[in-house]
């Protein structure tokens, strides 16, 4: 039966929280762990939906995996059962970077297409295209892609854009290829550094440059088991901020860094929120209202596309005009119109805001929304699109007054680990039906 969220808003968000590992590092961990026979021990592993989905792919090509009950788990591809999965029960944008680890071990492999959240097309050409100059065959069949290759080699290869995905396949593909592989115009968020990390300490020989967003790989004849701590997410992060500013809270969360969070930290400061980073960690506390700004969402280092939406709730209480400008994914405002209902005056466009322009220019792609704050939110009766939107909608019902009744919560679950029960430690009134 579906779960729903009931939330009383009002409630200011107050304590100490810890966050989990990230989950768009640990799934590319789980499937790094297929380039080797030996064990690989995972710590910090999420308790979230896609690394159930990732489990299952992985469980499907034979690895067993012990988990331990404190988010740390083995995993051990002794042997390669199949290299085809055609179909899992359900479908994330993971399954995709394990054909590089599979041709490996089998010399053929076949996945399932791709599903994940509906915020713009999202193709994978750039994969394909990156994967065939490394010699591998890609075939589109009904419901999967098939792959295969008779040698694959290192090839020279320059992203058109930075795409994370298709980053983390050519890194996948290209530690146990023949010869030197770069990746010109590289993604370099931190989650593709923990995975460089993870893949060095299993032998590989990968050279990270973060300016000059160059990776430079020379492909190495095996890899070991190791032992690896995933990243700390930032997006539960800056979620649980963006709520306790939201709710003129004040709370502290545990053993994260300033590092991975600049930009965003930067906009806090910006709207008149305060972070105070601490020894073993940042506190986060705020009043409203806030002061209006201006987001402009684009790779790493700058403000993640992931953090606009509850970011965008916060500038429901900011005085005056703000803007937001998503340049990464083309579809992506679809919520506003839900927090439109719950209060907030947001109008969106298909035009760059003026004197900015990106890739989506006259292409009548809604990327960009103008907020006028500061609204008084209320609650009402609303539904997750995705796993980010199902963070505006849940961070604007505890900003709100009243109560909200929050469907479509499986999207939220493939993203955050038990998020109701995490919020409730803060305070929050939040109930699962
Ligand atoms: N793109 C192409 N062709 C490609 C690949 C990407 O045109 O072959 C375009 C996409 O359509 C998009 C842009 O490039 O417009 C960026 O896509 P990217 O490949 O960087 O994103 P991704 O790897 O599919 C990951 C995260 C996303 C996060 C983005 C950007 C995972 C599983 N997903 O997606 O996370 O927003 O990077 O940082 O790691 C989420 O967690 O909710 C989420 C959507």
């Amino acid at each position: 039966m579906e779960e729903k969220f009931i939330i009383q808003g009002g409630v200011p968000l107050r304590g100490e929280i810890e966050v989990r590992g990230s989950k768009n590092a640990a799934s590319k961990l789980m499937i790094a762990s297929l380039l080797t026979k030996e064990p690989c021990t995972l710590e910090n592993v999420p308790l979230s939906g896609d690394i159930d989905i990732t489990r299952e792919l992985c469980e499907n090509v034979g690895s067993t995996f012990n988990f331990y009950g404190d988010h740390s788990c083995t995993i051990e591809t002794r042997m390669v059962r199949t290299s085809s999965v055609p179909e899992l029960s359900r479908k994330n944008r993971i399954s995709v970077l394990a054909l590089g680890p599979l041709l490996h071990r089998k010399g053929f492999a076949e996945v399932p297409v791709l599903g994940g959240c509906p915020i713009g097309h999202r193709p994978i050409n750039l994969h394909v295209e990156a994967l065939n100059r490394m010699g591998v065959r890609i075939e589109r069949r009904e419901h999967s892609y098939y792959a295969e290759s008779s040698g694959i080699h290192g090839a020279d290869i320059e992203f058109p854009y930075p795409s994370v995905g298709a980053t983390e396949n050519v890194i996948l593909t290209a530690v146990l290829a023949d010869g030197k592989t770069i990746i010109r115009n590289a993604a370099v968020e931190p989650e593709i550094f923990d995975l460089i990390r993870m893949l060095r300490s299993m032998g590989a020989e990968i050279d990270f440059d973060e300016t000059l967003r160059c990776i430079t790989i020379q492909g190495v004849a095996e890899l070991r088991g190791v032992t690896h701590r995933v990243l700390e997410d930032r997006n539960e992060i800056v979620s649980f901020a963006s709520a306790a500013l939201a709710t003129d809270g004040d709370i502290f969360i545990r053993n994260i860094e300033e590092r991975n969070l600049l930009a965003f930290l930067e906009k806090i400061k910006e709207i008149g929120g305060t972070h105070v980073c601490e020894k073993d960690g940042i506190r986060f506390s705020g009043r409203r209202p806030y002061r209006a700004t201006t987001i402009e969402t684009s790779p790493h280092p700058l403000f993640m596309t992931d953090w606009q939406q509850p970011f965008c709730v916060l500038l429901t209480q900011a005085k005056g005009q703000s803007i937001i400008h998503e340049t990464v994914y083309e579809d992506r405002f679809g919520y506003t119109k839900d927090l439109g209902r719950m209060g907030a005056d947001i109008v969106v466009s298909d035009t760059c805001p003026e004197g900015r322009t990106c890739r989506f220019l006259g292409m009548h792609y809604n990327h960009s929304v103008v907020i006028k704050g500061s609204t008084n939110l209320h609650g009402a009766e609303v539904t997750m699109p995705d796993i980010r939107a199902g963070m505006a909608h849940i961070v604007a019902a505890l900003a709100a007054d009243g109560e909200s009744v929050i469907s479509g919560v499986e999207h939220v679950d493939r993203g955050y680990e038990k998020i109701d029960e995490r919020l409730r430690m803060l305070g929050a009134e939040i109930k699962r039906v």
